[in-house]
């Protein structure tokens, strides 16, 4: 079994605010006088209404359902995920920092490829853990993590956790849902798998048995950041097996998601026909991206995501596109980890395919080196 810290593993720490929302449902009734917390539930606010709107402010003055019952219910339904197997928080970064506090204490080693999603890392290093970086598996047309370099490492290192995305940021590399059950029978048994799919929902392959479930030994991530269009208001939830989710929820920051983002994310789970047309328009703009800069002579890189990786011949090529580019007011990403300092990626919105947006890149393709 993956291994907890062991301040957690007894009785505690409790809870002392699970809210007025879980009371209620505890109770099976609404509690109408509410007069022993102490937000500004009397607040008139006439500023507030002005600019936003009553329907707004109506959602403001008391904390959230820190069991986010509703949205859970919705993502329950539409993915077939039991609710049970559901915790809902304020993003997948918020997740990625949940899932380190509830697994990891200050000096274990934790493994993640090194150039990936930077904000494990971070978080990681910032919790006191010992980080570890498998290189990518790089070949003409791959940029992949290295999933044999990843369990190695975990088993070289006696690492308490191994942190994947899937697909992965920035190099958009799927692996295919039978390699991740492969990872997690190669890692050791007392080692975590933090799986974080903020980008599945841009997937091309089909539905697998394995798509909805919590698998043992493995934190899956997911968020309403980018198919959901919802970044700013934080918002994204965890699938693992009961009794993990029930130790995040021992350390979890419970009024960590708004009820105003609460009450969004369920209006816009309600209308999945939006969220479906927008995936689709983004599929579509990204393999017109690609296409586009394939026909340049572009290194593109194959993406399960919604943005395109291009690798140019060089960090100093990369560099230079990317300073240009800002001088021209257009912003592309490019990684601060010197193992992918020549990865430029492109998200796949509207502006990118405008004719001569991305002109200094092409330019840059098509220089003879
Ligand atoms: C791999 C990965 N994980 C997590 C996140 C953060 O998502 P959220 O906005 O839900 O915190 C991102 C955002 O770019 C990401 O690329």
């Amino acid at each position: 079994m993956p291994r907890y810290p062991e301040h957690l593993t007894g009785e505690g720490p409790i809870n002392p605010f699970p809210g007025i929302k879980v009371l209620e449902r505890r109770l099976g009734q609404k509690i109408p006088h509410q007069l022993g917390s102490n937000e500004g539930l009397d607040m008139p606010h006439q500023a507030l209404r002005a600019h936003f709107g009553d329907a707004l402010a109506e959602h403001v003055y008391g904390y959230g359902d820190a069991e986010a019952l509703g949205v859970r219910q919705r993502l329950s339904a539409q993915q077939g995920i039991p609710l049970e197997h559901l915790l809902v928080d304020a993003g997948a970064d918020s997740l990625i920092a949940l899932a380190v506090r509830t697994t990891c204490e200050p000096g274990v080693t934790v493994i993640a490829t090194a150039g990936t999603y930077p904000t494990f890392g971070y978080f990681a290093k910032g919790a006191g853990c010992r980080l570890v970086e498998p290189a990518y598996h790089e070949a003409p047309g791959v940029l992949a993590p290295d999933l044999e370099a990843l369990a190695a490492a975990a088993h070289r290192e006696n690492a308490r956790l191994v942190y994947l995305a899937n697909p992965d940021n920035p190099s958009g590399h799927l692996h295919s849902d039978r390699a991740i059950l492969e990872l997690r029978e190669a890692l050791p048994d007392t080692c975590w798998l933090l799986l974080d799919e903020a980008y599945s929902d841009f997937r091309d392959d089909a539905p697998s048995e394995f798509t909805a479930k919590a698998l043992p030994g493995v934190i899956r991530l997911r968020t309403l950041s980018k198919a959901h269009g919802l970044a700013g208001l934080r918002i994204g939830y965890a699938i693992a097996e009961p009794t993990v989710l029930a130790m995040m929820m021992k350390v979890r920051i419970h009024y960590a998601v708004s009820t105003l983002t609460l009450a969004a994310a369920e209006v816009v789970l309600d209308h999945s026909d939006e969220v479906r047309q927008h995936i689709k328009d983004v599929k579509a703009r990204r393999e017109q991206l690609s296409r586009h800069f394939h026909a340049l002579g572009a290194d593109v890189l194959p993406s399960a995501t919604n943005f395109v990786g291009i690798r140019l011949p060089s960090a100093d090529v990369a560099g230079a596109v990317h300073q240009q580019l800002l001088e021209e007011g257009v912003l592309v990403a490019r990684l601060a980890h010197p193992a992918l300092s020549n990865v430029i990626r492109i998200t796949a919105v509207a502006d990118a395919l405008v004719p001569g947006r991305l002109a200094t890149l092409e330019q840059a393709i098509q220089a003879p080196s």
